[in-house]
């Protein structure tokens, strides 16, 4: 009996399993019928599995079928290519043929306020692009070869980044591309709808969500149709282009048809998910609900699935959550056990920070003062949330700053470089912090240490400034008999050295150093080579003498600045670096400036208070004594612990 029921249930899956091996064969079937379709110059593809496609860079097929152009990854890009060249020339006349095609895609960008570039439909003599650029090249040009009749490359732009350099008449726009990145024609990314009026819509491109485009050509008339939709509406009958070109001299008689994605300086996913071609006649229509969905976060506003993946995700976030508290708690009694820390009596005046014993001479002060620094709230500060002492070690806890500090996307490869909207968004942010420090608070707080590696990147890359009353805590460790100029030098405010004393001036003169920086991505003394030290300020200074200030620049920029910024930016940076402390501009005066609330002071050259380069040399030399290059600074020797004070009362 007992050996019959198992019998039973073995018979009962090997007919499952039999079935579904049925089905699968269909599939195969199927999927061999689409693919011999495909070599008669049609196909149709309701995402790729098994397509065959030829990717690159980027490029990979996920399980569901969809194609991912790019990843998270920054400056990437991601070609897919139909495997087979087509035919674009009738080869007895030379004329092109006609050709229609349909897709759908997404853009996905990685943060929702900033783009990473588009996708392009184009049509290349080759499968394998080598030497193309990401992030504004498409990764199918670059520098050299853009706009050279030679490249025999059509394509439609899905752009998303306004690019001067090529003429981009906005952020969001729809362009056909003949040899290079400067459109024949485009247009901001809309359509129009069929009925009642044709009225006119907007689409956005970044918003995550699918959307169909249509290229068709007519070799007769030499017109190339381009249309764009929302997946929620048929096929609009007007085209959003529609441009009169001869494409016989530009396509040759064999040519690939594909896609190419970029990304930037910010990162982002490019998913196509079906795909139509025809050549000669007019492309299959795809059939929306067999196209693949993308993933789950990215789709969640066109969800009746959304209850379906929460009975998958929530038991597994429970349990992860559950796995995740137990082994937590294991280790915080662990690490209670041995830190074995005692809470002093004075400690718990300042609130909720954490401590430990053995307390020292002077102590008691410097956790008043950690605790005062707690409470200093400002988006663009790096909050500290408290801090961990124990013996001679002091952990001060900060917010996590996933993109690390500035430095590393200001001094770094040109691939790896801040784009110049995102290095004015931080330069205001900081000022605004800066200038919070100085007025807005309570106290006026003196940062003395403001450079690009103090200043530390959020997500959406908002700059934050870090490490601000670090300077003071560092005091309390030296002789007490000797106060010492703390920051770094290149940044350090001539004043000091005189008074050893920090004011809101001299973190003006910091905060110069750092536009100065942040705007030609040089450091504010560089030692070259030949083992002179070039001073910033001094050359940046020479180009404005010459009346050539934007010459003064990072190179990294290439062609994609705004020149007015970038040279109130740097002529700002030369008012903050003045000599005399009176004659630079508040931190207010100087966020008037950036936010375009002020002009910028008219001063000629000869108004700049500036330091000639060798006196600027023996300075260092007389407050140094050393050729360090950066750390702090011994400066005169003062007993008097007021002069040191990074903080201090409103008069
Ligand atoms: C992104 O793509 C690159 C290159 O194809 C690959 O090495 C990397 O692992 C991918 N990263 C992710 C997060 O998928
Ligand atoms: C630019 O691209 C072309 C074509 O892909 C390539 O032959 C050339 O080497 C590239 N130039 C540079 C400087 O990479
Ligand atoms: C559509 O976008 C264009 C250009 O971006 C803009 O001028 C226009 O006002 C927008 N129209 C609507 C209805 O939002
Ligand atoms: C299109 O270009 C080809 C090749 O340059 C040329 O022979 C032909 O005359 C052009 N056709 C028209 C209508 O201009």
């Amino acid at each position: 009996m007992q050996k019959e029921m198992d019998w039973a249930g073995g018979g009962r899956w090997r007919c499952q399993y039999f079935s579904v091996t049925g089905k699968t064969l269909v599939l195969f079937f199927l999927l061999w019928v689409q693919n011999s379709l495909s070599t008669a110059n049609r196909f149709i593809f309701h995402g790729f599995d098994g397509s065959g496609l030829r990717l690159n860079g980027g490029g990979t097929i996920e399980p569901n079928g969809l194609l991912r152009l790019t990843n998270f990854t920054k400056y990437e890009f991601g070609h897919a290519f139909f495997p087979s060249p087509l035919p674009f020339l009738n080869s007895s006349t030379g004329e092109a043929l006609s050709f229609s095609t349909s897709f759908v895609f997404a853009i996905v960008p990685r943060y929702h306020d900033i783009s990473s570039h588009g996708i392009a439909f184009a049509i290349t003599p080759t499968a394998n692009l080598t030497g193309v650029l990401p992030s504004q090249h498409l990764g199918l040009f670059n520098h050299t070869n853009n706009g050279d009749p030679r490249n025999h490359i059509l394509a439609v732009e899905l752009d998303t980044i306004q690019n001067k350099e090529f003429s981009d008449i906005n952020d969001n726009h729809v362009g056909i591309d003949v040899n290079g990145l400067r459109s024949v024609s485009s247009a901001p990314t809309s359509f129009f709808l069929n009925s009642p009026n044709f009225q006119h819509e907007n689409l956005s491109l970044i918003s995550g969500q699918p959307m169909r485009v249509w290229v068709e050509f007519d070799g007769k008339s030499m017109k190339l149709n381009v249309t764009i939709a929302p997946l929620s509406v048929p096929k609009p009958q007007i085209p959003l282009l529609s441009s009169k070109i001869n494409l016989s001299s530009i396509v040759l008689g064999e040519m690939y048809a594909g896609f190419s994605a970029s990304t930037g300086a910010a990162a982002g996913l490019h998913y196509i998910l079906g795909w139509s071609f025809s050549m000669d006649g007019s492309a299959e229509e795809l059939k929306l609900s067999n196209l693949p969905s993308l993933p789950p976060k990215e789709a969640e506003e066109n969800s009746g699935k959304k209850t379906k993946i929460w009975v998958i995700v929530l038991p597994i976030a429970i349990s992860v959550f559950l796995l995740i508290s137990a082994s937590g708690f294991a280790l915080l009694m662990k690490t209670k056990k041995m830190f074995e820390e005692v809470v002093e009596d004075w400690e718990t005046e300042y609130g909720p920070h954490r401590i430990s014993h053995d307390s020292r001479q002077g102590m008691k002060e410097f956790v008043a003062e950690i605790a005062s620094i707690g409470r200093l709230r400002h988006r663009n500060l790096v909050q500290l949330l408290g801090y961990c002492r124990r013996r001679g070690e002091l952990l001060l806890i900060y917010d996590f700053m996933p993109n690390g500090s500035l430095d590393n996307y200001i001094f770094c490869r040109k691939e790896e470089s801040l784009s110049w909207s995102l290095r004015f968004k931080v330069i205001r942010g900081i000022a605004a912090g800066l200038l919070y420090l100085h007025e807005e608070w309570e106290q006026v707080v003196v940062h003395r240490d403001i450079k690009a590696s103090n200043v530390l990147l959020d997500a959406e890359f908002n700059g934050k400034l870090g490490d601000f009353g670090l300077a003071r805590l560092y005091d309390r460790g030296s002789n007490p008999q000797t106060t010492r100029v703390v920051g770094t030098l290149g940044y350090l405010a001539p004043e000091l050295s005189r008074t050893g004393k920090s004011t809101t001036r001299s973190d003006v003169f910091g905060f110069g150093a750092f536009l100065l920086e942040v705007a030609s991505g040089k450091k504010p003394i560089e030692l070259k080579t030949s083992g002179i030290e070039m001073v910033l300020v001094d050359w940046v200074f020479d180009f404005l003498k010459k009346g050539a200030i934007l010459e003064a620049r990072d190179r990294k920029l290439g062609d994609e600045y705004a020149a007015d910024e970038v040279e109130m930016v740097l002529k700002l940076g030369l008012m903050c670096s003045q000599h005399s402390p009176e004659a630079r501009p508040s931190m207010r005066q100087v966020l008037q400036c950036l936010e375009g609330e002020a002009p910028l002071p008219e001063m000629s050259v000869n108004d700049f208070d500036l330091l000639d380069s060798s006196h600027r040399m023996n300075r260092f030399v007389v407050v140094d004594g050393t050729s360090s290059n950066s750390g702090t600074v011994p400066a005169y020797p003062s007993s008097s612990s007021s002069s040191e004070s990074q903080s201090f009362k409103r008069p």
